[in-house]
Parts: structure tokens; sequence; C-alpha cells
């Protein structure tokens, strides 16, 4: 409660309303901070997701710290995870501003970030020696200056240049604002991509386990379409499924908020609960259960949370609720699992 009448309001205020600036504003001030944080994921609801060990089921999802900025912060706001990306091989600043708007009345975000990252390097540089409390997924992407023929040895590098420093890799091809990206979820491409990580990811393990490598897809896919990225994934040993990454579809938003629903880029939030909840019961029903699922996708309660679980997915992950609901919403998430 405080939350939203006190902080929210201040937040969605500050800086003339620009939602950039705030979340920049915001991350900047997590990262002062997590030195004084207290550690506090929250424990008793621990588990084993294709071979890691998870304090808890609820993570943050890729997008929100990007460069890892404020890494030690999420695990004292009691995530579970953190994905941190998506990153490419090539340092770039994404698309011009403004790309983030907030939709309110819709508890929605529509953003056309385009991976504004510093790159693969960089984040290896800042993770190295860092000592984390809990488990790191890598989101990888394509650099925007790499034709998407090219995208196979992009996508290498920087699998290479991090695969030391994370726990997971989640292999995206369905953000929305990278021309082409999405192409890679097509059979063809996306065998060819899955085929030449998977093989780099086992060299590079040198004689051990290869760490998990994971599919990020989106929720615009119809299902014969999922099925065939199921298909390939199986072919290839991939670990898991994230579902879903935000939609191109501009259902269920709120008049208030139609103004803002011609804006371009992926929409997130409350209007993707539903969507992104079907997904994860077709994947889960497809697979039998067996191919670990994280769910995400306007989850803005226990009760969503839940039903997220209910549908099949092992792990959750919170981006728009996290801004609209507070950091509260992950320790209320874990006390009523
Ligand atoms: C501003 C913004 C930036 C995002 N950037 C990424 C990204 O870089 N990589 C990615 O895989 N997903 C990205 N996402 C998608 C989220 O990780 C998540 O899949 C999606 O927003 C649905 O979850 P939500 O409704 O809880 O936000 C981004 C989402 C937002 C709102």
């Amino acid at each position: 409660m405080v939350y939203k009448q006190v902080v929210r309001k201040a937040l969605f205020r500050l800086h003339g309303g620009d939602a950039e600036r705030v979340h920049e504003t915001t991350l900047k001030a997590l990262r002062s901070l997590s030195p004084l944080m207290r550690f506090s994921t929250a424990g008793g609801n621990e588990r084993t997701v294709f071979g890691i060990r998870f304090p808890n089921p609820v993570g943050l999802a890729a997008g929100l710290d990007k460069d890892g900025r404020a890494l030690p912060a999420w695990a004292a706001l009691g995530f579970g995870f953190v994905e941190v990306g998506t990153v490419t091989w090539h340092p770039q600043p994404g698309n011009p501003k403004p790309r983030l708007f907030r939709l309110r009345d819709s508890e929605a975000i529509i953003n056309r970030m385009g991976f504004n990252n510093a790159g693969s390097q960089a984040l290896a540089d800042r993770l190295d020696g860092l000592k984390l409390k809990a488990p790191l997924g890598i989101s990888l992407g394509k650099s925007k200056v790499t034709p998407v023929e090219e995208a196979v040895e992009d996508y290498r590098q920087s699998l290479k240049a991090l695969y030391r420093f994370g726990d997971y890799f989640a292999i995206n091809v369905s953000s929305p604002n990278t021309p082409g990206l999405r192409s890679l979820q097509d059979k063809g491409a996306l065998d060819e991509l899955l085929g030449e990580l998977v093989a780099t990811a086992s060299d590079l393990a040198a004689g051990q386990a290869r760490k998990p490598i994971l599919v990020k897809i989106a929720p615009d896919l119809t299902e014969p379409a999922i099925g065939e990225v199921l298909d390939v994934c199986a072919a290839h040993g991939i670990d898991g499924l994230i579902a879903t990454n935000t939609t191109l579809s501009r259902d269920g938003l709120r008049p208030a908020d139609q103004a803002l629903a011609g804006e371009a880029g992926g929409l997130s939030g409350r209007p993707l609960t539903e969507r992104a909840r079907e997904v994860v019961r077709f994947v889960s029903k497809e697979t039998g259960g067996k191919l670990p699922i994280i769910g995400v996708g306007g989850i803005f309660s226990p009760d969503d949370a839940k039903a997220m679980l209910d549908a099949g997915a092992s792990l959750l992950q919170i981006y728009t609720g996290f801004i609209y609901e507070g950091p509260g919403l992950v320790k209320r998430i874990n006390r009523e699992l």
C-alpha cells in the first residue's frame, strides 16, 4: 500500500513523468544502496530446476538490469534469481528516445528499447570477481549492426565472453524491437542457431556438464509455430523455455491508454497475463511437463504467480508487476506459495 500510494506516485511524477529517466534514477539508487541492504532472498521455497538450486522461484525478468548494474540489490529485495541482459556482442545505444511508455490505467508498459546495452564484454568485466547470492541467468541477443544471416556468430561471441559467469543462458529470439530477430524463431534458423550454441557451450564446458541453455519465445506465435520451436529445442537438448516476451498485440488496453496504443514496441504487464499463461499451459501439455518453463508475463499478485505455476511453470519472472506493485510483490508471492 505504501508503495502504491506514496513511492509509486512520487516515482511516476519524477522527471516530468519520463519513464526511462525514472528507471535510470531507480537503478542508480538501488546500486548505491545495495551495499547497505541486508541479504534477504526469501527461503522456504527452494527448488532445483535444470540442475540449479534456486532459493525461491521468483526471478527478475530480462531487460530491467540489462548491464547488471544493481546486481546485489535484487537478491536483497527477495528475488530468487536474476536474468541480466539482453546483451549483444557489440555495445549499442538502442532506439531513439522516447522508447518506454507507461500505460497506467492498463497497468502495462510499451517499450521499444532495442537492446540498449554496453555489450557482452563490458558485462563480463562487471561480473568478473562478483559474488552473487542468487543464480544468474544471462540473456543473449543479436547486435543491430549484425545482419540476421550472421546472427549465429554474434550470439556465439557473447556466449564465449560470458560463459564463465552465467548459471544459465537465455537465447532471446523474441524481442520485437530488433529488426529480423523474431525470424530466428523459424525452424531452419533456430535449428542452426541452437545447434551452434549448444556445440559452443559443450566445448566451453571442457568435459564438465554444459550449463543450461534456454530459449525465450514470443506470445504472438501460433500453436503450430510453438510446436516447431519445441521440436527444434528437443533435437538440441535445450534445457528449458522462457514464456513469454512482450506482445505486439494491443488487446486489453483501457480507454485512457488508447492514445499510446499506437506506439511501436512490445506490450507487457496486465494485458499479457492470460496469454502468457496460455502459452505456458500449451508448452507444458506438449512436452508432457518434462521441459522446465520459466513463466513470465503479467504477474501482479500471489494468485497470478500460483496460476502460472499451475499452468506448468517451474520458475517465474517479473518485470512490469515490479514497476506497478513495487518490491513488496516478491515477498508477498513467496509468503503465499
Ligand atoms: C522496458 C522493458 C525492457 C525489456 N527488455 C527485455 C530484454 O532486453 N530481453 C528480454 O528477453 N526481455 C525483455 N523484456 C521483456 C520482459 O523480460 C518480460 O518477458 C515481459 O515484459 C513480460 O513480463 P511482464 O509482464 O512481467 O513485464 C523487457 C520488458 C520491458 C518492459
